[in-house]
């Protein structure tokens, strides 16, 4: 039995309203994917207020690996709400807090002694880590990426690339922060070729020292293994452990961000693991709360306790709550092996979309780790022109078919996969269906108008 259910055009009355109330008291800045309004969710679907049913494409940017209301989570959120709700972990601490910790520091990747932190949000324990490798190398810089995206607190927005809507207009931002290239390789910086340009990208570090800043200067590289808002680009495998090698060599700390690639989103719990890679600090939140915030900051103990007491934390930092949900998450990812089934689901992805891509030029690029897969448009695929409006297109036509899809990239080009890890292969088929008429329906008209052209 189909999953999407449409009962009404959409969007339907009463989210009508509802945006309309919206557009009067919420400021235009908090921007809107779909004009959905949800009244309840279940693995990967979504019900909104006029009783349309959604298949979820986005979970929550990447929050829902584990799905909407997984029953383990909603079980240890009631088990938690019966005994406590905040105490604040500063004041009066609780064994779930530093279990978690311990989890943690045993599930990340490195065999070395670990430390763990938590906080609110992605932004917040990329603030926390750049603080704690300032601490521990008594040094400022921090060098970040083109097209990175780190979040949108004052710092991380120095971190992030993209600049509009995300800068623009928001300077000054904090000093010390310095940009190099991502190894992008579907639009080389260098336009050099994979694999005749020996990591060119990674190695040119060394050249980022000697003209940019020096490594006296540097605290740590943060990158995120795979891009997430910068459009879900997936560096080749050995490109993290030459740059790496780079930054050790001159003291200077590696950050993996795995903020939106972490919990079994790149078909492995961590991608750094897909890529062999032992950061000295990785930041992770989105996945790990099932669908509460939490964030947490890893990495080498010596490293982590460089701040003194009283130099980190936050009063919500590691609730209750969101701490019991991500046992359950957790514990979930033990029991199951959500691993295998991001690969199935990004495999078998892989196989429909290299199909389309023969048929539809709009296509520029099928890429992706995973389940972290994704869709570059482009006007022609000679030239590798973006092309957001094609994008805007498809995204509109999934959502009136029932199928909720967010883009990404530094030019809004990327259609991005982030669906529950738990949808079934009939919801993967029904919403790869609904892609695949929005791709053909948006490549016909681009043939109609270069036609009339
Ligand atoms: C890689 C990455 N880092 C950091 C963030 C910021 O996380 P948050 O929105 O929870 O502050 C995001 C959010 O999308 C992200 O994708």
């Amino acid at each position: 039995m189909a999953t999407i259910q449409l009962r009404t055009s959409v969007p339907g009355p009463k989210s009508k309203a509802f945006g309309e109330r919206r557009a009067v008291s919420v400021p235009r800045g908090l921007s809107h994917a779909t004009p959905v309004y949800v009244a309840r969710a279940e693995g990967a679907v979504v019900e909104d207020v006029d009783g349309n049913r959604f298949i979820d494409f986005a979970g929550g940017i990447g929050c829902l690996n584990m799905g909407h209301r997984s029953p383990g989570v909603v079980n240890a959120i009631r088990e938690q709400l019966d005994r406590f709700l905040h105490t604040c972990v500063q004041v009066t601490a609780y064994e779930s807090y530093v279990r978690l910790a311990e989890r943690l520091n045993a599930l990340t990747p490195g065999k070395f002694p670990k430390k763990t932190m938590f906080v609110n949000s992605g932004a917040e324990a990329v603030e926390n880590a750049v603080k704690i490798a300032r601490a521990y190398t008594k040094k400022p810089g921090i060098i970040a990426f083109e097209d990175a995206f780190h979040g949108r607190t004052m710092m991380t927005l120095a971190l992030t690339s993209k600049t509009h809507p995300y800068k623009a207009g928001f300077h000054p931002f904090p000093s010390e922060v310095y940009r190099i290239p991502y190894a992008y390789c579907y639009r080389c910086s260098y336009s050099l070729k994979y694999p005749s340009c020996d990591l060119f990208c990674a190695r040119h570090l060394e050249d980022t020292f000697k003209r940019v800043v020096a490594q006296e200067g540097v605290a740590a590289v943060i990158a995120e293994p795979v891009l997430g808002e910068g459009g879900f680009v997936a560096p080749p495998l050995d490109y993290f452990r030459t740059l790496i090698e780079i930054c050790h060599k001159h003291n200077v700390l590696f950050i993996a961000d795995e903020v939106q690639t972490g919990f079994g989103r790149t078909g492995a719990m961590f991608a750094s693991e897909r890529y062999g890679i032992e950061p000295d600090i990785i930041v992770t939140a989105k996945s790990l709360g099932g669908g509460l915030p939490i964030a947490g900051i890893t990495g080498r103990a010596e490293i982590m306790d460089a701040p003194g007491p009283g130099g980190l934390g936050g009063t919500f930092a590691g609730n209750p709550l969101s701490c019991a949900a991500a046992h359950a998450v957790l514990d979930m990812f033990e029991k199951e092996d959500l691993n295998s089934k991001a690969n199935e689901l990004g495999e078998h992805f892989q196989k429909r979309a290299r199909v389309w891509q023969k048929r539809w030029p709009i296509i520029g690029e099928v890429r992706g780790l995973g389940a972290m897969q994704a869709l570059e448009l482009v006007q022609y695929p000679e030239t590798r022109e973006p092309a957001p409006d094609i994008t805007k297109e498809v995204t509109q036509y999934c959502y009136e078919h029932g199928v909720i899809t967010i883009s990404a990239g530094t030019y809004g080009n990327i259609i991005r996969l982030l669906m529950p890890l738990v949808i079934t292969a009939d919801q993967m088929d029904e919403a790869l269906d609904v892609l695949e008429g929005a791709l053909k329906t948006a490549s016909e008209k681009r043939e109609v108008a270069t036609q009339t052209v």
